[in-house]
C-alpha cells in the first residue's frame, strides 16, 4: 500500500528533524523516513557546537529543555601559535551572543521525542531508494523490512545527508556543482577525557593545525591535521597522545589530560555546494545541499537554518495559499550557504596555513602571526570574526 503526507521528509538528522516539528507543530502531516534504526541515530557522534540564533529557536519551538541544562554555553576561544595563547572574546563582541556545545545525537534524541510526542509519524529502518516526479506529486521508493514501497507527497524534503537518496535523485544536469577537494584531511579523535581547557583551542602549528573540541564533562574531541587519505590504522593511541601534547603545547604550564579513545576516523576535507536547492516539489537542506569543512562549525547549524527556511515557506503555502516564499528557498538560503563556506573555508586556511602554496612557510606565518593578532584583538577584523563565527 502506498502512504500518503503533505510532507515526506527523507532523514532524521537535524535537518529533517527540526523541519516536521515545526510543521507538526502547525498542524501539517508529515512522514519522516530514516534509514537506520532509532538506537543508531540517537548514538552517532557527529558535530557539537549550536549557534546562538539556532538555541533561541529551539528554546521558542520547546526543543531547547535539555540543551540548557545540560549544554554549555561558549563565548570564547583561543588560537594558539608559536607556543602562544591568543584569546577571541567573540561572545562579548558580538554583543553578548553565544555557542551552545551539545552534541548533535543528544539534539536528535531531543527532536525524536518531541515530534513522536506530537504524533509525528516517523519510520525507522526504511531507507529511501529514489524520489521521482518532482515537478508534480513526488514519489518516494522506499524499503522497510525487506518490501519495496512508496510515499506521495505534496512535497518531499530531501534531508538525508550528502549520501542519500535525495540528491542522487536530482538528474545530473539540473544541478551546478561547486566543489573543493582541501589537500590535507583531519584526524578525528573522541576520547574518554575530560576538557583540558574551558574554551575551544585552534592549534596552528608548523607541522599542522590540531584542534581540541569540547562535547561533555567526560568526552572531548580532537583534530589532527594530516595527509588526506592517511588511514586511521597509522594513528595508534600514543601517537595520537604524543602529537596532540607537541601541537597543542604552550610555553606555559597548560597539560593535556587524557583518556581511553572511543573513536578515531581520517575526515575527508570537502566542500561542496549544489545549486539549487529546490527542484519542482523537491526541497534538498542539510548535507544534502551542501558539504562543509569541520573548520568553524558551520555543517549543523547550516542544516537548521535550512530546515526553518523551509519549515517557514511550507507554513505559507499550506496555511496561506502563499508560494512566494517556498519559491525563494533556494536563493534565501544559497546566500546563508556561501556566507558559511567563505568562513569555513577562510578559516581552514589559517588553520592549516595553505592559502598560496608558493607562499615560502616563515613568511606565511608571518601573515598568519599578523591574522590571529587581529581577530584576537578588539578592533573591527576581530568584531567581523566573532559575528561569522558565532553565527
Ligand atoms: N533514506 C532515509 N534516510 C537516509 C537515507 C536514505 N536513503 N540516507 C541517509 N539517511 C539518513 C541518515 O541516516 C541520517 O539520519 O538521513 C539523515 C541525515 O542526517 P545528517 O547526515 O545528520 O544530515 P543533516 O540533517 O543535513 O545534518 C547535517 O550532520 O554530518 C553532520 O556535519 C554535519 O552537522 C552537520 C549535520
Amino acid at each position: 500500500m502506498s502512504l500518503a503526507a503533505s510532507v515526506v521528509i527523507v532523514g532524521a538528522g537535524p535537518a529533517g528533524l527540526l523541519l516536521g516539528n515545526i510543521l507538526a507543530d502547525h498542524g501539517v502531516d508529515c512522514l519522516i523516513l530514516e534509514r537506520h534504526t532509532r538506537e543508531h541515530i540517537e548514538r552517532r557522534p557527529r558535530a557539537g557546537l549550536i549557534e546562538h540564533w539556532a538555541v533561541r529557536e529551539l528554546t521558542e519551538l520547546g526543543l531547547a529543555d535539555r540543551l540548557l541544562a545540560e549544554g554549555a554555553r561558549h563565548d570564547s576561544c583561543e588560537f594558539r601559535f608559536l607556543g602562544r595563547r591568543n584569546v577571541s572574546r567573540y561572545g562579548d563582541l558580538a554583543g553578548g551572543r553565544a555557542h551552545y556545545v551539545y552534541p548533535q545525537q543528544e539534539l536528535v534524541k531531543d527532536m525524536v521525542a518531541a515530534y513522536l510526542k506530537k504524533g509525528g509519524q516517523l519510520r525507522f529502518s526504511a531507507p529511501a531508494v529514489t524520489i521521482d516526479g518532482f515537478h508534480d506529486r513526488p514519489r518516494v521508493t522506499f524499503e522497510e523490512a525487506g518490501v519495496t514501497r512508496t510515499a506521495r507527497g505534496e512535497v518531499v524534503a530531501g534531508c538525508d545527508g550528502f549520501h542519500g537518496a535525495a540528491r542522487a535523485s536530482v538528474p545530473p544536469d539540473a544541478v551546478t556543482r561547486y566543489e573543493h577537494q582541501h589537500r590535507d584531511g583531519w584526524l578525528a579523535v573522541l576520547a574518554a577525557a575530560p576538557p583540558s581547557t574551558e574554551q575551544i583551542i585552534y592549534a596552528l602549528h608548523p607541522d599542522g593545525f590540531a584542534g581540541h573540541m569540547l562535547r561533555s564533562p567526560t568526552v572531548s574531541r580532537y583534530y589532527l591535521q594530516c595527509p588526506a587519505g592517511d588511514a586511521s590504522e597509522n594513528w595508534s593511541d600514543d601517537r595520537i597522545w604524543s602529537e596532540l601534547r607537541r601541537r597543542l603545547a604552550t610555553s606555559d604550564d597548560w597539560t593535556l589530560r587524557d583518556g581511553p579513545i572511543l573513536d578515531k576516523g581520517v575526515l575527508d576535507m570537502r566542500s561542496w555546494v549544489g545549486e539549487p536547492m529546490r527542484f519542482g516539489n523537491l526541497c534538498l537542506a542539510g548535507d544534502a545541499a551542501h558539504i562543509l569543512t569541520p573548520a568553524g562549525a558551520k555543517g549543523m547549524n547550516l542544516a537548521l537554518g535550512d530546515a526553518r527556511e523551509l519549515a517557514l515557506g511550507l507554513l505559507d503555502r499550506f496555511h496561506r495559499g502563499d508560494d512566494r516564499r517556498l519559491l525563494a528557498y533556494s536563493e534565501t538560503r544559497l546566500e546563508a550557504v556561501w556566507r558559511a563556506q567563505e568562513f569555513s573555508n577562510w578559516l581552514l586556511d589559517l588553520l592549516h596555513g595553505t592559502g598560496d602554496d608558493a607562499q615560502p612557510r616563515p613568511f606565511a606565518d608571518r601573515l598568519r602571526r599578523q591574522a590571529i593578532g587581529q581577530i584576537t584583538g578588539g578592533g573591527a577584523r576581530a568584531r567581523a570574526f566573532a559575528e561569522s563565527y558565532v553565527g
